[in-house]
């Protein structure tokens, strides 16, 4: 714990411009894709690629209400300098209900040298969101070469309960592994998954931050592209999770340890008023089954307490709400669902491929984008069901478009951690996972798939249509 923690810019709007049609503000951004190099460890630089050229990309905060047009450059090289894979990219806003032609669609690619606006609504409740590549075929080794970021939305309500500001503090974590010059090693012989021995926050090893005894709010996001965590404080105090991926939980939920699988975003509350100045608190990592653990994979980074708070006028700033919010999706009932939908996801030991329910993207591409797994009519509430018949492997299952609420997992109830809008769900090994969902408010197609990349890459994406005629 040497490195201090940095945090990525926060991105400026280029122009801000009324609408005319609604009078609604909407912001204009732009970023670009580009092969740059970073300072991670100590004398070394590693090559990557970034948007705007660094690790984890810059923050996009804005208010709910607030269009956002972000013009995204491919400025990369035509070819990955590792691989030689194509650089063309398709970015996707992780948590937004986007239009389908703005949704980084993986087969909608832009290649290097030419740039794509995407248009994000932010109707939304407030929620922590992320930008990633998700080009077809290369999602894994894209975002694992830096192409990832925050994106915060805000609201009324959740800016009156939770920190802001500097005691709102974004958290990508990741792990990577490094040849000796300092470049990222990418090693993932069978498509199992790639699983590093160096744990990086924001971009740094091990960091460490200085806190004041005060409430932190920290926004937890697993950009690793496999690796799940079990985060844990050294003290054996709880983590206070407020917030899922689709925003606010109902309540707040108090634990000692959660799982947190790549692509989850998890908002938790750390009180430090109880601890010493001068005391140091870990953030550590339990192992979850069938990941690969090195020596330090057990510790994420710590915080150093230094003193008393200064008063900032924050109102939230020595409150642990219990009572949150209520996002629509968590209060669906299972009453109200149309149709239950099972899907099964595996591997098909003959081609070595991942599937959901023997579908692939391959299959997607092969019928000319026209397969679908799933067609919900627009406004149906459905429960899909995903069953992990794959022995030794977990798989955090994402279905673009909606949140949805998690009913429960092999006929019990959802861990407490995961009692709130989410977007991703870990079908870890063995479990069946119920969720609830209504379908909207865009007609289109998205994409279903497993968050473990090298699972997605090959080849365990599928889509669903929203409101249109089966095919
Ligand atoms: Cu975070 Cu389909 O992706
Ligand atoms: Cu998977």
């Amino acid at each position: 714990f040497r490195t201090p923690l940095v945090q990525a810019p926060i991105l400026r709007p280029t122009r801000v411009e009324i609408d005319p049609l609604d009078g609604a503000p909407a912001n204009y951004y732009s970023v670009s894709e580009i092969a740059a190099s970073a300072s991670i460890l100590p004398r070394l630089k590693t090559p990557i690629l970034g948007y705007n050229g660094i690790f984890p990309g810059p923050t996009l905060s804005v208010d709910q209400g607030t269009k956002v047009v972000l013009r995204v450059r491919n400025k990369l090289p035509a070819t990955h300098p590792l691989d030689g894979h194509a650089l063309s990219t398709s970015t996707h806003l992780h948590g937004s209900a986007s239009l389908p032609q703005y949704d980084g669609y993986a087969s909608d690619i832009t290649p290097p040298g030419f740039y794509k606006d995407y248009h994000y609504p932010n109707f939304q409740p407030a929620r922590t969101l992320w930008y990633h590549d998700h080009g077809v075929h290369n999602t894994a080794q894209n975002a694992y070469s830096g192409l990832a970021g925050q994106y915060h939305l805000h609201d009324p309500l959740e800016r009156a309960l939770l920190p802001q500001g500097p005691f709102d503090v974004p958290l990508t974590i990741t792990d990577a592994m490094f040849a000796v010059d300092g470049s990222l090693g990418y090693d993932d012989n069978d498509h199992s998954g790639l699983w590093g021995d160096v744990i990086l926050v924001n971009g740094k090893p091990w960091p460490v931050m200085k806190v004041q005894k005060r409430v932190y709010r920290f926004r937890i996001l697993n950009a690793s592209i496999s690796r799940s965590l079990r985060p844990t404080l050294s003290t054996g105090d709880p983590l206070v999770i407020v917030g899922t991926d689709g925003g606010l939980m109902p309540r707040s939920r108090s634990v000692a340890n959660y799982r947190h699988a790549g692509a989850e975003r998890y908002e938790i509350l750390i009180d430090f008023r109880k601890y010493q100045t001068g005391q140091r608190i870990e953030l550590r990592n339990f192992s979850n089954k069938n990941n690969v653990d090195y020596d330090f994979t057990s510790k994420i980074m710590a915080f150093d307490v230094v003193g008393d708070p200064v008063d900032t006028m924050d109102p939230t700033w020595n409150t642990i709400p219990t009572t949150l919010v209520g996002s629509e999706v968590m209060s669906l009932t299972a009453a109200q669902s149309t149709k239950t939908r099972h899907f099964r996801v595996k591997r098909n030991d003959l081609t070595n491929l991942w599937t959901i329910d023997d579908g692939s993207w391959q299959a997607v591409v092969e019928s000319g984008f026209t397969k679908v797994a799933a067609n919900p009519a627009l406004d149906a509430t459905e429960i899909w069901e995903f069953e992990n018949s794959s022995g030794g492997w977990f798989h955090p299952i994402h279905i673009h478009l909606v949140d949805f609420q998690i009913l429960g997992r092999n006929g019990r109830a959802p861990f407490p951690a995961e009692m709130g809008p989410k977007d991703v769900v870990y079908v870890g090994e063995g479990e069946t996972v119920r969720l609830l969902m209504k379908f909207g408010p865009h007609r289109g197609k998205y994409m279903i798939h497993c968050h473990n990349l090298p699972h997605e890459d090959h080849d365990m994406m599928v889509q669903f249509s929203v409101g249109l005629a089966a095919t």
